[in-house]
């Protein structure tokens, strides 16, 4: 049975103590529900990898209660403190040269010599890394490749029975996954996009990014990712026959679903996980959902992103 913790001092002690004992807790953050567990325990870094079915090659992010706890796991650049002192706390994640004897499981980092940190800005997931003291790995909360939660329900649909916990934080604000961006080797390279627009981000760095090359992607940028059951066809500006339509903007009047009515790429971010699992729920088994364009600066390069690995050949 996966217990559902309530967000509150009761909730957060019961969640840091499961934690304590090695188990999985699904935590709230602002960009996407994380599944929780001691980034230092290789048994608990198991189990998270078991829980998902995520492949053993594809490394953690390990999440952290204060920004200057950066330096006790990862070797901290000019420009990495630049890009920490602007964003953290929030949805910004950097890889860094791993720090010898940083104490964390290998298995966290799948055996790089990088590893990537971030400082949640949910208050929930603050408390609790507060609560809990110690560097907490969490992956997105969801079995791998599929859609990814961003509520308490979505967590459960996907892991319940697998994992001990969810503390119930209500929806996420932002919806997407963090930003990802590489500082470990060669210059700033964009590895994911995310809540946070490159733009932003080239502007505190001074300088454009380098965009992820062949072989040093993030491993866990696989072709098809975030995928429904149904098929998912992209730059849908009518409804095709037979499909479930999601529009964007006021132009997709007839669509069955709207990322944002009035062309929100905010309220997109934060409505296109739950769209995407609800779209799939009217499709059907075998049916097919069709995506309205989305523009793709700002929040869009991060949706565009998920979309085209949703639409991915299997
Ligand atoms: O918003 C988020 O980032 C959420 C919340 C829970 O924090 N987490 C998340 O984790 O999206 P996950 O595991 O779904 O995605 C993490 C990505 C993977 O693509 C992984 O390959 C990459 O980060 N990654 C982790 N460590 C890395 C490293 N040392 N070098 C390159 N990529 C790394
Ligand atoms: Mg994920």
């Amino acid at each position: 049975m996966t217990e559902v913790l309530s967000p509150d001092a009761k909730g957060i002690a019961r969640a840091a103590a499961l934690l304590s004992q090695g188990a999985l807790v699904a935590i709230p953050t602002e960009t996407v529900y994380g599944l929780a567990g001691d980034a230092r325990s290789d048994q608990a870094v198991a189990a998270i990898y078991t829980a998902k079915g995520r492949p053993s090659f594809n490394p953690l992010i390990v999440h952290l209660a204060k920004t200057d706890q950066a330096a006790l796991y990862a070797h901290v650049s000019d420009q990495a403190r630049a890009l920490m002192a602007a964003f953290w706390p929030g949805p910004l994640t950097l890889v860094l040269p791993l720090h010898d004897g940083a104490g964390l499981s290998p298995l966290v980092t799948a055996g790089l010599p990088s590893v990537a940190l971030r400082q949640p800005a949910h208050r929930l997931a603050q408390a609790l890394l507060t609560a809990f003291d110690g560097p907490l790995a969490a992956p997105s909360a969801n079995p791998s490749g599929r859609v990814s939660s961003t509520t308490a329900t979505h967590v459960l649909d996907g892991l319940s029975g697998r994992i001990a916990a969810v503390l119930d934080g209500g929806a996420c604000t932002v919806g997407v996954e963090s930003t990802i961006i590489g500082l470990a080797d060669g210059p700033p390279r964009l590895l994911r996009p995310g809540g946070i627009g490159v733009e932003e981000i080239e502007g505190v760095l001074g300088q454009k990014l380098a965009t992820a090359g062949e072989g040093i992607t993030a491993p866990g940028q696989l072709a098809s990712h975030y995928a429904p059951g149904a098929g998912v066809v992209l730059n849908a500006t009518e409804r095709p026959k037979g499909a479930i339509w999601v529009g964007f903007g006021p132009k997709c009047a007839g669509a069955d679903l709207n990322l944002s009515v009035v062309g929100s790429l905010t309220d997109a971010a934060c409505n296109l996980f739950d769209m995407l699992r609800k779209a799939d729920a009217l499709a059907g088994p075998g049916g097919q959902i069709a995506f309205a364009p989305v523009p793709r600066d700002g929040l869009g390069l991060a949706i565009n992103d998920r979309l085209q690995r949703a639409a991915a050949p299997r």
